[in-house]
């Protein structure tokens, strides 16, 4: 039974282009089954999932084995590979597109991923240990010389205003995350990748929300106890996949972003940069909507193996009361049904 209360509303259900689902050898820090909930009781309904789980995703082999893992998905779903040696049979296989991790700029296998006709989703910043060799910013300024097609390059999780202009300047689509909008790297201990930065640089980025074609969660869970290890070797990684999506609409409720701007960020742009126009989703994706409530509460993760995330307790004014993925209810506020979702590409 559907009946919208006058503080609810019927909205487009979320896609979150960067999401490490894990699975295969990592289902120890967090499983198809356990991801996916937590992505539905946070109203997505799409995960575009990384392919840094084990084994890497950039063999055809591995991506097969995934795609089969993945039929357990409880929302639709998009699996991105890794720069390897089997590009050209990656590129023949039901994928969205690839991860350019930093590490893999130095990698000769590189140019085949670079000249690909499917989505490239890069990194913004690079590590010192390759500062001097062959830059992320270089490596943008090559690519938008060769005018290569607007909008097949994105760049994720950028953590300065400086970045997202950086990337419009070189024809490309970024996204931000909330953690950078919210949490600066005094007030936080947390690892993460791309670090947080300082107070200034995230009080900046806020102006990047207006321009920006996407925020995406980056969900990245480790075990509770691999978070409690010495700083040195903490693996990095927030988990608060089901955060974006409310964290958007309180913004909307304060009176800070328009709804349409919500929907951009959280649906209609993603969708885009994977190529899905929000014409043929309504078609081929009939019913995947959220329903959202105008409520104080604070914010807890529930089905995630991660269980800690820096953004636990942070007061939001909109909840996700219910999910419905392929048109069945896969989330209604108290309990996740395992709705079978469906490979977006294939
Ligand atoms: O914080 C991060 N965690 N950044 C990454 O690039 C990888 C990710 C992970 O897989 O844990
Ligand atoms: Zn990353
Ligand atoms: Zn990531």
């Amino acid at each position: 039974d559907l009946t919208l209360r006058s503080d609810e509303l019927l909205m487009p259900g979320s896609v979150d282009l960067h999401v490490h689902v894990r699975g295969l050898g990592l289902s120890y820090k967090e499983d198809v089954s356990s991801a996916t909930s937590e992505a539905a009781y946070g109203g997505v309904t799409l995960v575009g999932d990384m392919p840094n789980t084990h084994p890497y995703l950039n063999t055809a082999e591995a991506v097969l084995e995934k795609l089969r893992e993945m039929e357990r998905s409880r929302i639709d779903f998009v699996v991105y590979a890794g720069v390897g040696s089997e590009t050209k049979k990656l590129d023949a296989m039901p994928i969205a597109g690839y991860k350019v991790f930093p590490e893999d700029l130095e990698r000769p296998e590189l140019e085949d991923v670079l000249s690909s006709s499917k989505l490239k989703i890069l990194h913004p910043e690079v590590p010192n240990s390759l500062q001097g060799q062959r830059t992320l910013r270089a490596l943008w300024q090559e690519l938008a010389s060769l005018r290569l097609v607007r909008g097949r390059f994105h760049v994720t999780h950028c953590t300065s205003k400086e970045t997202v202009e950086l990337a419009h300047g070189s024809g490309f689509t970024a996204d931000l995350t909330p953690h950078h909008l919210l949490l600066h790297e005094s007030d936080c201990w947390d690892k993460v990748n791309p670090p947080l930065r300082d107070e200034t640089t995230r009080r900046a980025l806020w102006d990047s929300l207006w321009v920006a074609e996407a925020v995406v969660s980056d969900h990245a869970p480790h075990l509770p106890e691999e978070k409690r290890w010495h700083y040195d070797i903490c693996p990095p990684g927030i988990a608060a996949i089901s955060f974006t999506t409310p964290f958007i609409y309180s913004l909307v409720f304060r009176g800070v972003l328009s709804v349409d701007r919500a929907v951009q960020l959280l649906s209609k742009g993603p969708a885009t940069i994977l190529g899905l126009k929000m014409g043929e989703i309504a078609e081929g994706f009939a019913a995947n909507f959220t329903v959202v409530r105008r409520e104080y509460w604070r914010y807890s993760t529930a089905y995630t193996k991660a269980s800690h995330t820096p953004l636990d307790g942070y007061p939001l004014n909109a909840r996700v009361t219910m999910t419905f993925v392929q048109g069945k209810v896969a989330f209604d506020g108290g309990e996740v049904y395992p709705v079978r979702g469906v490979n977006a590409i294939a």
